[in-house]
C-alpha cells in the first residue's frame, strides 16, 4: 500500500486551528469551552463531515468522528488527542494528534483502503488542566477514573460550573453516561509531539511510547495574617506568601532528593490575596505538579512535601492545607499497539526508538480501558507549552503515515 499524506492541506489546517486563539500568534491560548475552543470544535466537525465521517458527541463534549468499516459491529480502532491549549502555548501540542488522525483517515480513504473495523477519530475534552484544575477531564470520565459526581461539582476560577459551561456549549446528558464499557474499542493510538529533546538529539524521526509517567497535582492553601506593610514589624508577621515560597522550594528539593532524573516537581500557579504592594499577603494558593515514572517514588515525594509543609506551618505560625487534586498511576503501552506501530515504521523503512512519555496524555487513561499506545515525533529543541513550539512538516508527515498504516493494520 502506498500512502499519500496531503501535507500541504494538513499544515494549512494546523495553521487555521492556531488562529482560534485568545492570544495573538505565535502564542496560542485556547481554554476549553472558551469562544475560541467552541469555534474550533465547529470548524473541526465540518472538516470531519467533509471526510464523510459521522459525528457523535458525549455529555462532556468528547467528540467522535467515525469512518465506518465493513464490519461496523466490531469494536472500532480509535485515534485522537486534544485541541485545548494552555495559556501562551504553541500550535502543535495535541492538535497534531487530532488533525493528524483525520489526515491519516483521509490518506487511507484515498488509497482505497476499506477497513474491516471502523476507525474513529476522538477529540478529548480538556486534556489541559487550565480551566478546572484537573487534566484529561474527557478521558478520565471515559475510562471511569473520575467520579461523575465529582466532575459535576467542578468550577473554574471565575466560579463557572462545568455543568453551566457544558449547557452553554450545547452538550447535555448525565456525565455518568460518558464512561465507555471495557471492550468498546479494539485499540487506541495517539500521535503527539515528543515535548522533549531526545528524538531530535538522537536524529531519530519516531518514538514509540512504552510507558507514561505518573502525574500528581497538589493544591496548597496557606492562611496567615494580613496587615499594613509599613506598620506590622517583622517579628510579628505571619506572611502567607513567604510560607508559600518555602513550600515551593520544598517541592523542588523533594523532587531533587530522589536522585532520579525521572522525578520532576513544579509550582506553576501561585495566587496571593489581597495582592497589593503595601499589604502583607494573608492567603496564598499554589498548585504543585509532581511526576515520576516510578509510582512509589512519586508518592514518597508527595509525602515529603506534606511533611516539610507541616514544619513550615509551625515555624511561620500559618495554616497550610494540602489536598490531592489527582495522583494517577503510570500507564504501560499495549503490545498490540506497540507492535502495530513498530511494523508500520519498519515497513516504511523508518527508524524509531522506544521511549517513556514524561508528559501525560489522554492515553494515560485510555490505557485503562483499551489496548493503547502512542507515537511521538520530534519537536524543535524539545520545546513545548511555549509559543515557539515547532514540529517540522516532514516529521509530521512521517508521523501521520506511520499512524495511518498502524490504524489500517489494527482495523484489519
Ligand atoms: C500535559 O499537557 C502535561 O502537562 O503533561
Ligand atoms: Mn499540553
Ligand atoms: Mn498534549
Amino acid at each position: 500500500m502506498t500512502l499519500d499524506v496531503c501535507l500541504n492541506q494538513l499544515m494549512r489546517e494546523l495553521e487555521m486551528l492556531a488562529t482560534f486563539s485568545d492570544d495573538p500568534a505565535p502564542a496560542v491560548t485556547r481554554i476549553v469551552f472558551s469562544q475560541e475552543d467552541r469555534q474550533a470544535r465547529t470548524w473541526l466537525k465540518e472538516l470531519c463531515a467533509g471526510a464523510g465521517l459521522s459525528i457523535r458527541e458525549d455529555a462532556v463534549g468528547n467528540t467522535f468522528a467515525r469512518w465506518e468499516g465493513s464490519a461496523p459491529e466490531l469494536p472500532a480502532v480509535a485515534s485522537g488527542s486534544h485541541i485545548d491549549a494552555i495559556p501562551h502555548s504553541g500550535r502543535y501540542d495535541g492538535t497534531v494528534g487530532v488533525l493528524g488522525a483525520l489526515e491519516a483517515i483521509r490518506a487511507l480513504q484515498r488509497a482505497g483502503v476499506r477497513p474491516r473495523r471502523s476507525i474513529e477519530l476522538v477529540l478529548f475534552t480538556s486534556e489541559e488542566p487550565t480551566r478546572f484544575g484537573i487534566g484529561c477531564l474527557g478521558s478520565r470520565l471515559m475510562s471511569g477514573t473520575l467520579d461523575p459526581l465529582r466532575a459535576d461539582d467542578l468550577r473554574d476560577s471565575q466560579g463557572e460550573g462545568l455543568d453551566e459551561l457544558l449547557a452553554a456549549a450545547g452538550f447535555s446528558g448525565p456525565l455518568a453516561s460518558v464512561a465507555l464499557p471495557a471492550g468498546h474499542y479494539h485499540a487506541f493510538v495517539e500521535l503527539h509531539i515528543e515535548q522533549g529533546p531526545l528524538l531530535e538529539r538522537a536524529g531519530i524521526p519516531l518514538g514509540i511510547v512504552t510507558a507514561i509517567a505518573a502525574p500528581a497535582t497538589l493544591r496548597i492553601e496557606i492562611e496567615g495574617e494580613g496587615g499594613h506593610a509599613g506598620a506590622v514589624l517583622m517579628p510579628d508577621r505571619r506572611d502567607a506568601f513567604l510560607a508559600a515560597a518555602e513550600v515551593a522550594l520544598a517541592v523542588e528539593s523533594a523532587a531533587k532528593a530522589t536522585g532520579a532524573i525521572d522525578t520532576v516537581g513544579t509550582v506553576g500557579i501561585c495566587g496571593i490575596f489581597p495582592g497589593a504592594v503595601n499589604s502583607i499577603p494573608s492567603i496564598a494558593t499554589m498548585l504543585a505538579d509532581v511526576r515520576d515514572i516510578d509510582l512509589a517514588r512519586r508518592d514518597a515525594v508527595l509525602e515529603a512535601i506534606r511533611n516539610r509543609a507541616g514544619a513550615i506551618a509551625a515555624a511561620r505560625r500559618v495554616t497550610i492545607r494540602i489536598s490531592t487534586v489527582n495522583a494517577d498511576r503510570p500507564a504501560e503501552a499495549s503490545p498490540l499497539v506497540v507492535d502495530a506501530l513498530r511494523s508500520s515504521a519498519a515497513r516504511q523503512g523508518l527508524e524509531y526508538q522506544p521511549m517513556v512519555s514524561r508528559a501525560y496524555h489522554d492515553s494515560l487513561f485510555m490505557a485503562r480501558i483499551v489496548p493503547a499506545g502512542m507515537l511521538f515525533i520530534p519537536c524543535r529543541a524539545g520545546v513545548s507549552h511555549r509559543p515557539d513550539e515547532y514540529a517540522a512538516p516532514d516529521d509530521i508527515e512521517r508521523g501521520v503515515r506511520v499512524l495511518a498504516m498502524a490504524l489500517a493494520r489494527l482495523a484489519e
